[in-house]
């Protein structure tokens, strides 16, 4: 298949004639069952009609991901979320309310509308309000349900600007919308609320852009799913795609761990070593430290003062390893709370949980 792009320069300025006509052929495409990436203010996603057997197949296939992996209902207006969800619990409201239109995406059960085939086979559904002006138009143009994974090929980092979903899906997507580089870069938060809600806390079974701190804010109180604060627990995350390696370079990563001064010394002399062995090597770091490497490849991320920055350059920086034929990369870590929870659990994932304390 022929993979057209289309580009919408300065979607937060509003759209052209021709850039609404051109998401109306997006949104049309949607509806006879056809692929559509597009922006959103987390991530790019890979849309198909969520209410479509037929699209949900599509998209597994277009990913190389395994069908038992639920995709998110992606809508446009909020009084949706009552046409896809089986039951709204209040929780769910006040979330809504606090966050909606944003990063959070909601598991509900599923309304009997919602084919088993978008949902991996389960009797729940994850249901997101994007905020990104160019997603919220084509979902609505899209006939207003939209299942879209992260735009990547399974076991890539998530794109986070046209480009990337270019590498990982041309002629395997009828369009890409390219709205330039996205704003948060780190996919949203999930929140379950399938939970017997009368005994039992909302559970966090991703981390993202909207923290622990803010949902206890809204709710009282959350927990989170057990897989995430302790990785080596033995148990099955809840989120089906979080059990998948992922976010992963083709290099080794390895995180670090310690005083800025020794994680430096660490990563210099193991980096020399590995050089010595033919590897090329990278690092991720903070801009107060990444003058400190010497490696044939320092991504400065920003300021461990700006998390956004570093959340923002992350999946980026892996990607670009790829291409550079990086093939050995230590990483700096960062304080796992806050943004830093969701960018310590992308990170880990990547790392493949290999972490060293210096
Ligand atoms: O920011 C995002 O959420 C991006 C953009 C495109 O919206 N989407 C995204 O989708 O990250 P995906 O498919 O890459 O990740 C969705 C995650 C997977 O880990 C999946 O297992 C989980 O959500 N999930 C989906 N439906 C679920 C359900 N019913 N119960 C539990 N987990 C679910
Ligand atoms: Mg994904």
């Amino acid at each position: 298949m022929k993979t057209e792009i289309v580009k919408i320069l300065q979607p937060e300025l509003g759209l052209s004639c021709g850039e609404d006509a051109a998401l109306r052929r997006a949104g049309a495409v949607l509806m006879a069952g056809g692929l559509v990436a597009f922006p959103t203010e987390t991530v790019y996603g890979l849309g198909g009609d969520g209410l479509n057997r037929e699209s949900a197949r599509k998209i597994y296939e277009a990913k190389g991901r395994p069908s038992d992996n639920p995709l998110i209902i992606h809508i446009c207006r909020f009084e949706d979320i009552y046409e896809i969800a089986g039951a709204v619990p209040k929780e769910a409201e006040k979330l809504a309310d606090a966050f909606w239109p944003g990063p959070l995406t909601m598991i509900l059960p599923k309304s009997a509308q919602v084919p088993y085939e978008t949902t991996g086979g389960l009797d729940t559904v994850a249901v997101r309000f994007p905020s990104h002006p160019v997603a919220r138009k084509l979902i609505e143009y899209g006939g207003r349900y939209i299942a879209a994974p992260s735009a990547n090929r399974s076991g890539k980092p998530s794109p986070t600007e046209a480009g990337h979903v270019a590498e990982d899906m041309d002629g395997r997507v009828d369009m890409i919308v390219d709205g330039g580089a996205v704003g948060i870069g780190l996919e949203s938060t999930i929140v379950d609320l399938t939970v017997d809600l009368t005994k039992d806390r909302p559970q966090i079974l991703r981390p993202g852009y909207v923290t622990e701190r803010m949902l206890t804010e809204v709710l009282g109180a959350v927990d989170t799913d057990v897989t995430i604060i302790k990785p080596d627990s033995g148990q099955a995350p809840k989120a089906p795609g979080m059990k998948y390696r992922h976010y992963a370079p083709e290099g080794e990563l390895v995180l670090v761990e310690g005083e800025p001064e020794r994680v430096a010394a660490y990563v210099n002399e193991q980096a020399a070593a590995d050089r010595a062995r033919g590897c090329k090597t990278g690092v991720i770091a903070a801009s107060e430290t990444a003058a400190a490497y010497r490696a044939d490849v320092v991504k400065c991320l920003g300021s461990r003062s700006d998390e956004e920055s570093i959340a923002r350059g992350l999946f980026a920086a892996l990607r670009e390893f790829d291409n550079e034929k990086v093939t050995k990369i230590y990483s700096e870590s960062f304080p796992d709370r806050g943004l830093g929870q969701a960018i310590m659990n992308r990170l880990l994932k990547a790392a493949g949980h290999r972490v060293v304390r210096v």
